[in-house]
């Protein structure tokens, strides 16, 4: 087994992630899976005048693949769902002060669970 060196806010965020949970009605939700590792996430949005006033997630991964499911959704809170988009995973990973190289590609399953989230919550509107 490898063992990674973590920054102190990924190991923050791994051991007590506060936006884990699930939202009731959400406006939108996003589920994605990473096919080579098999981590799978899915979001949960609440948006209310075209901001995103809440976001929790459930994530089946590893601990940056729970970091960044955590950091998202503090980061996209309060934000415009048009600026939610611009949001990247270089941005979330400096947030985090840096993840192991071979986990950086974890980063996208935040990512990619927002994009498809919002799409979920576009086409409900
Ligand atoms: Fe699968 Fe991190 S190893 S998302």
């Amino acid at each position: 087994m490898i063992a990674f060196k973590y920054s102190d806010e990924v190991l923050k965020r791994f051991r007590n992630p506060k936006n884990a949970g699930t939202i009731d009605k959400p406006s939108g939700t996003g589920t994605v899976g990473n096919r080579t590792c098999g981590d799978i996430m899915e979001l949960f949005i609440r948006v209310v005048d075209n901001i995103i006033v809440d976001a929790k997630f459930k994530t089946l991964g590893c601990a940056a693949a729970i970091s960044f499911s955590d950091v998202l959704c503090d980061v996209v809170k309060g934000k415009t769902v048009d600026d939610a988009l611009k949001i990247t995973k270089d941005d979330l990973v400096e947030i985090l002060g840096g993840v192991p190289a071979p986990k950086l590609h974890c980063s996208l399953l935040a990512v990619d669970a927002l994009h498809k989230a919002v799409e979920d919550y576009l086409k409900r509107k």
